[in-house]
């Protein structure tokens, strides 16, 4: 087992906290992301404060993730970077989809169901084949999935999402079903609402969700990227081995409360 972890969305949000949260904890990094613009420049200077934390052991690529292309040519890369032992995490913390709703003036597009669905929950169990057939996944591996309440309540343009996480929980349960025996674990983490740049995307209304948010949860805020990185780099100690197949709520307790 080495000590490098595998994010894909690594520059923001869920995947960027988690990423500097486990270069803290002593872990290399090697992370995907697939920005523009400003957003291209948060991705360096995360990079830049990853590698003053770990000492230079990170190595991110702004490139779709989610293309098998990708997946075919980077893994050799990270088989040179592990010294071709295992990765003790691969995390899918991608958000890339189409937020349409199903019926109305510009319904959702075959295209934009299978784009959305492929990139928010097939490319995970992709990336797990692959990385598996290389033995990059061995004894103590974890391969995490981040999903969101909308796995099962309705909500305004979050259809095609929603559709994509109902289909990643059930990669994740398969895959920590088939791969138990060779002591790898699959896991979701539920994470609340939180505010992220992919929350922004969903809807315009979304400072009245946070708010909405703060009011319904038990712990009165919502949730921060640093709670899903905590939550993650507890699944990575020897005392998470047994956790599988399993959807770990890291929300306040949000996905008990009523509804907004
Ligand atoms: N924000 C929330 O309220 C919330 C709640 C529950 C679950 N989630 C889930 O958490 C995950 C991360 O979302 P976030 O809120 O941190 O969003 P974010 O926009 O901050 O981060 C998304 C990341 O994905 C990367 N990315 C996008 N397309 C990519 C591609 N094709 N290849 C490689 N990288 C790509 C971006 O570069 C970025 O690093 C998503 O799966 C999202 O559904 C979010």
């Amino acid at each position: 087992m080495s000590d490098w972890v595998l994010i894909l969305g690594c520059s923001t949000g869920h995947g960027g906290a988690t990423a500097e949260r486990l270069a803290k904890d002593g872990y290399g990094i090697i992370g995907f992301h697939f920005d523009r613009g400003d957003v291209k420049k948060e991705a360096e200077s995360l990079k830049q404060k990853i590698s003053n934390i770990n000492n230079g052991k990170v190595h991110f690529w702004n490139i779709n993730a989610a293309a098998i292309k990708t997946m075919d040519e980077y893994i050799p890369k990270i088989a040179e970077i592990t010294g071709g032992d295992s990765v003790k995490l691969l995390l899918h913390s991608i958000a890339f989809g189409t937020t349409t709703n199903f019926f109305s003036d510009k319904p959702v597009t075959q295209k934009q169901m299978d784009m959305t669905v492929h990139v928010m929950g097939n490319s995970l169990l992709y990336w797990t084949q692959k990385l598996f057939d290389e033995d990059l996944l061995g004894e103590g591996s974890r391969v995490v999935g981040l999903t969101s309440e909308g796995n099962y309540v309705a909500m305004d343009g979050y259809g095609p999402v929603s559709v994509a996480k109902v289909a990643m929980e059930a990669i994740i349960r398969q895959i920590g079903w088939e791969l138990g025996k060779h002591g790898i674990t699959a896991n979701a983490v539920q994470a609340g609402v939180t505010p992220t740049r992919a929350l922004t995307k969903i809807t315009d209304n979304w400072e009245e969700w946070v708010e909405k948010t703060k009011r319904r949860n038990p712990m009165q805020r919502t949730t921060m990227p640093e709670d899903i990185a905590n939550t993650i780099s507890l699944l990575l100690r020897p005392e998470a081995d047994f956790i599988n197949c399993s959807i770990i709520y890291c929300d306040g307790g949000e996905h008990r409360s009523g509804s907004f």
